[in-house]
């Protein structure tokens, strides 16, 4: 039986990168708001429109919209069994909407992992990310560089220029943080240090914190 897991942590703290790697291991899904945002902007879809200028700006969507789009995918059948949410929830509000919702369905959240990673470390990694827009990897031009044939192509990311990471940094401790004492209270708050380690480190400590 795979678990209901929510990642936290600020941008750039490596949420991405451990979720693509829990779910292939664990055989769940990893459910990013970012990433179905940025899908959709792709693609120009309505909601792709509707969320553009927050996404460009680094501000939050609203509310409501996201949660939307969580408890639709949340009830799609390969969630049956267990999911990694990535970037979600990101405020209060969002994490009390997911409890009501999922009490309704008899489930909870079983575990919130925070990766703690400091600003600095944040804006170095985050100015140095970029994204291959085919196969949507990530890697790093600093701590984990692409393989040179594929270089040329890489993009990066609109909301990684300098300015708008400390704004999205600064709406991450005004609007985000807060839940984490929100998860800390209902009993399945795991810690893990998410700097000065590589992936494959982090990802053991995620394994280790999480219940068996
Ligand atoms: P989202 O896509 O969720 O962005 P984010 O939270 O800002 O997080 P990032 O994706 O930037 O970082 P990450 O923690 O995934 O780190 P990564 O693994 O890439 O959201 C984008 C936008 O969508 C928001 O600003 C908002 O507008 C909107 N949105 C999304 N969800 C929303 C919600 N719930 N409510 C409202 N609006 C919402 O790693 C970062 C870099 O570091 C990479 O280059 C990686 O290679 C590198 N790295 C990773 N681990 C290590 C390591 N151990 N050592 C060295 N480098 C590492
Ligand atoms: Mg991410």
């Amino acid at each position: 039986m795979g678990l209901k897991i929510v990642l936290l942590g600020a941008p750039g703290a490596g949420k991405g990168t451990q979720a693509v790697r829990m779910a292939q291991e664990m055989g769940i899904p990893h459910i990013s708001t970012g990433d179905i945002f940025r899908k959709n902007l792709r693609e120009g879809t309505e909601l792709g429109q509707k969320v553009q200028e927050y996404l460009n700006s680094g501000a939050l969507v609203p509310d409501e919209l996201t949660c939307e789009i969580v408890a639709d995918r949340l009830q799609e059948p390969d969630c049956a069994n267990g999911y990694i949410l990535d970037g979600f929830p990101r405020s209060l509000p969002q994490a009390e909407m997911l409890t009501e919702f999922l009490a309704k369905l008899g489930q909870k959240i079983e575990a919130a992992v925070n990766i703690a990673v400091p600003d600095d470390v944040i804006v170095e990694r985050l100015t140095a990310r970029r994204s291959d827009p085919e196969t949507g990897a990530v890697y790093n031009l600093k701590f984990n560089p692409p393989p040179p044939e594929i270089a040329d192509k890489l993009i990066q990311r609109e909301d990684d220029k300098p300015e708008t990471v400390k704004s999205r940094l600064a709406t991450y401790y005004e609007t985000t943080e807060p839940i984490i004492a929100y998860y800390d209270k209902q009993g399945v708050l795991k810690n893990v240090p998410g700097a000065d380690a590589s992936p494959d480190e982090i990802y053991q400590s995620i394994i280790d914190v999480l219940p068996k």
